[in-house]
């Protein structure tokens, strides 16, 4: 049959997965037209129901498996297909790891423009208990006023009560849990989006994989600490075991951030410890860190490896540093490092540990990425290779120019997102720049989601361009 108009797609058919997209989602093809499914695998054979046509592609849910893939495989969690945040949990993990590899190829493929080699995915040492920063969103029943918390349905903004996570530490399950119930006594309420009302509107734990212990930040839908988030605060520190700290964030606006401006720590420290190529870092409430600390860990480690096996004593440029992670985890195989971030909470976090850790060439700057790296590049300064980790939306094309400018040798670029690194990657090769290839690391199991590891090497001609 040749599809020629989204009109001759029929509202159920029976199709055959070919891959993933990079969202995770099947894609099967009729004659050229595609369609994406939920919750499907490539080899699977699924009979669907077409819930929305666009001109090139539809959406469909499955109505029944007809055959399933071989790497099915029975989901850890059974809040899987309502929470949707995992994905991918239904299928094997050395076949995750696979199409994970496959969905970056393809991503290089189409946006980059040509093959680079895509290197096996390094897996994450946890697949379960893995993830360090849990934000639970908080509301309440309507009827009962029981306290809920846990994560999203799927598409809405429908809050799933979750009483165990398996990808997160179990012990978290145990704080939530307290925290549903003591809330409840001490008559504070949960937020509702609509109204604005509620006392609290989310939970934040930051995690340590190193010792166990808990940062627990209570999200106040107010402009002051009340009596009753003292009061609970209290409670937490002093009756559950692994309590670091507590703390009151203060958050009263119309905003998805979940966290204000100002956190009050009201027991305890307002850290975390980890431990990172033997050297130990503070993790703050807001500050940025890998969630997933054991696969960090081995990023870390890999491009500690790489810089050894290639440079001698190199100057390092550690561009989008947050807390300066891989600056101090380089600084004993660097002569000197250099390295900038924009929130000032980080960059203090950075100082204190690189003063704790007795680290002497590190030299830390606050400010934007773009604005540093041309000041640098007017003062004349050069690094032998610059690490550029930026967030999901990747580099400003100003922030490119001067990395190649400030860059003698080597850019590592470290990315979350593959399709914002293939368009820097491919803006990089026009300037003349050569991807020597790309090493995935598997951060996020059962999720969709890629970290990737890109070497770059820089000629003559970068600079002259
Ligand atoms: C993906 S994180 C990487 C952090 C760090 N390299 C690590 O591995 O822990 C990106 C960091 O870039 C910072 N950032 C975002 N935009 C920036 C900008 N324009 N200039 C400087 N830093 C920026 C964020 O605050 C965040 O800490």
């Amino acid at each position: 049959m040749q599809i020629i108009n989204k009109k001759d797609i029929p509202n159920t058919l029976t199709v055959k997965i070919e891959k993933l997209s990079n969202l995770g989602l099947g894609i099967a093809k009729v004659d050229g037209y595609v369609i994406f499914i939920p919750n499907s695998c490539p080899g699977d054979v699924v009979r669907v129901k077409i819930t929305k046509k666009n001109k090139k592609f539809a959406n469909a849910e499955i109505i029944e498996i007809v055959e399933p893939s071989a790497h099915r495989v029975e989901p850890i969690c059974k809040m899987q297909k309502v929470c949707g945040s995992c994905q991918l949990q239904f299928i094997d993990y050395k076949a995750q790891l696979l199409y994970k590899k496959e969905i970056v190829s393809d991503t290089m493929r189409s946006i980059y423009g040509s093959d680079v080699e895509v290197r096996d995915v390094i897996p994450s040492p946890e697949v379960m208990e893995y993830r360090h920063k849990i934000q639970y969103p908080i509301g309440q029943t309507k009827e009962s006023k029981r306290i809920l918390a846990g994560y999203y349905k799927i598409g809405s903004h429908e809050l799933v009560n979750i009483k165990h996570c398996p990808i997160q530490p179990e012990y978290c399950d145990r704080i939530i849990d307290f925290i549903r119930e003591n809330a409840q006594e001490l008559n504070i309420s949960g937020y509702d989006e609509n109204s604005g009302r509620g006392d609290l509107r989310h939970v934040v734990i930051r995690s340590s994989y190193a010792n166990k212990k808990n940062l627990v930040v209570l999200v106040a839908n107010a402009d002051r600490v009340s009596e009753k988030l003292k009061k609970l605060s209290h409670s937490i520190y002093s009756q559950l075991e692994n309590i670091q700290g507590v703390g009151v964030n203060l958050n009263h606006k119309k905003t998805n951030l979940i966290l204000g401006e100002k956190t009050y720590i009201l027991e305890g420290d307002g850290y975390i410890e980890e431990n990172l190529c033997d050297k130990t870092f503070k993790i703050a409430p807001k500050t940025f860190f890998q969630v997933n600390p054991a696969s960090a860990n081995n990023i870390f480690r890999y491009v500690k490896k790489y810089i050894t096996d290639n440079f001698s004593e190199p100057t390092i440029l550690d561009a989008y540093a947050g807390i300066t992670a891989f600056g101090i985890c380089m600084s004993d195989i660097a002569s000197k490092v250099v390295s900038i971030e924009e929130v000032k909470e980080s960059v203090e976090l950075a100082k204190q540990i690189i003063d704790e850790n007795r680290i002497t060439n590190i030299e830390l700057h606050q400010g934007d990425a773009g604005k540093f790296f041309s000041e640098q590049s007017l003062l004349g300064r050069q690094f032998h290779l610059t690490i550029l980790d930026p967030p999901r939306k990747g580099c400003s094309i100003n922030s490119l120019d001067y990395a190649l400018k400030l860059t003698k040798d080597k850019i590592i670029y470290v990315s979350c997102n593959p399709a914002t690194l293939a368009r820097d990657l491919k803006y990089l090769k026009e300037k003349g720049a050569e991807v020597e290839y790309i090493q995935p690391f598997d951060m996020f199991p059962h999720t969709y989601h890629i970290e990737n590891v890109a070497i770059i090497n820089l000629s003559e001609v970068c600079k002259s361009m």
